[in-house]
């Protein structure tokens, strides 16, 4: 397997679950209509659909939020005595639900749980005047859940239930185009079992390894396997932590999400200079920019790239390659005050990997931010 291209090795993957992509990501949020608001103020999001006591949901709201091929669910309990209040409770705001675009939701369900996956919604058929949606869904790490969506028969704005959500507040997009992976945590000697749950029960590839030798800072370490589908379209990078001389990052986080869950979204652009000087001007905050090293050494260790390094430098745009091409990234500060789920903006130039090369940067910069919270 070690002298296969990343994408060669997302062919080996099982087809017995076809996906097309991402269908939508739901967190469950203590104020739905307050997040909604950041997300389309902060990064561009635009309004969807709503579902709520408007639309005849008595325990729920929900705000869809759209942009590019991204479709983001933030959904509030009405009461406390409701599972949602229950999940906010323990693990802050998160992510919930992880859907995927199926051409079968019924066949996904029989295929995945046939093999281990345990189950979270049986197969169901929704449907209003635009037509019908099949689901179903499984539990993967935590409490994190694998929705399966088909909606090959519905042409509604989102699912049946929802109505069209629109506002008179439309901030313009920042050029967010689809979600390129999203990254797991979980615990201590979890690793293992995950990697093998999504081969056994998803017919998913692992595509990537890190160990704790090459992902370790003066004192934070942690393992990464990364799991592909067979087209290549939904990757689950899952970390787990590593012992090092203080605290690992991914220790924090699994001590305030209280569990394992989704640890960052991946989100790419087709200009990421663009797209990070907008999203810094509407508030959202980065991780510190590196040193200026990191600059110098640029050229040495990627290579030639199209873009001039100045206003990388300025942004704190990281880069990486592989044998594939490059890619350039930058990740959020946490986006809630739980130091526990963030983003990553990503701009791919041929390169399929995850950019290892600047995990000793990136994770001297989490670090810095782990000191300041006390958890290091
Ligand atoms: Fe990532």
């Amino acid at each position: 397997m070690g002298t296969l291209t990343v994408s060669q090795k997302m062919t080996l993957a099982q087809d017995f679950l076809p996906i097309n992509g991402t269908d939508f990501i739901e967190f469950y949020v203590g104020n739905a209509k307050q997040a909604a608001h950041y997300y389309k103020t902060a990064f561009g999001f635009q309004s969807c659909a709503y579902a709520g006591p408007e639309t005849g949901v008595r325990d729920r709201a929900s705000y869809v939020l759209k942009q590019g091929k991204i479709r983001l669910v933030l959904t509030t309990p009405l009461n406390s005595d409701n599972a949602i209040s229950q999940h906010i409770l323990k693990h802050g705001d998160g992510v919930k639900i992880l859907a995927l675009w199926v051409d079968d939701a019924y066949k996904a369900f029989e295929e995945t749980t046939s093999r281990g996956g345990k189950v979270y919604m049986e197969p169901q058929t929704l449907t209003d005047e635009h037509g019908e949606v099949k689901m179903s869904g499984i539990y993967t790490y935590g409490e994190t859940v694998h929705l399966f969506i088909e909606r090959k028969n519905y042409n509604g704005v989102f699912l049946p239930g929802y109505k069209a959500w629109n506002s008179k507040y439309n901030p313009t997009d920042t050029g967010l185009l689809y979600v390129d992976h999203c990254v797991g945590n979980v615990g201590w000697n979890r690793m293992n079992p995950t990697i093998k749950w999504y081969e056994d029960v998803m017919g998913f590839v692992n595509i990537l390894s890190f160990d704790d030798k090459q992902i370790n800072t003066e004192y934070s370490a942690l393992m990464s396997k990364v799991m592909s589908n067979g087209n290549g379209y939904v990757k689950f990078p899952i970390n787990e932590p590593a012992e090092g001389k203080k605290k690992s990052q991914i220790e924090e986080y699994l001590d305030f999400y209280e569990g394992e869950g989704v640890q960052h979204i991946a989100i790419a652009t087709n200009d990421i200079v663009s797209t990070v000087k907008q999203l810094m001007a509407r508030g959202v905050e980065f991780l510190d920019a590196p040193p200026n090293a990191y600059y110098e050494e640029l050229p040495n260790r990627v290579g030639k790239i199209d873009e001039d390094i100045a206003p990388l430098q300025e942004l704190g745009i990281l880069v990486d390659c592989d044998e594939e091409g490059y890619l350039l990234q930058l990740f959020t500060k946490p986006v809630e005050d739980r130091p526990t789920l963030f983003f990553e903006i990503i701009q791919r130039k041929g390169a399929q990997s995850f950019g290892a090369g600047n995990f000793k940067a990136l994770f001297e910069s989490i670090e810095r931010e782990q000191a300041k919270r006390g958890n290091l």
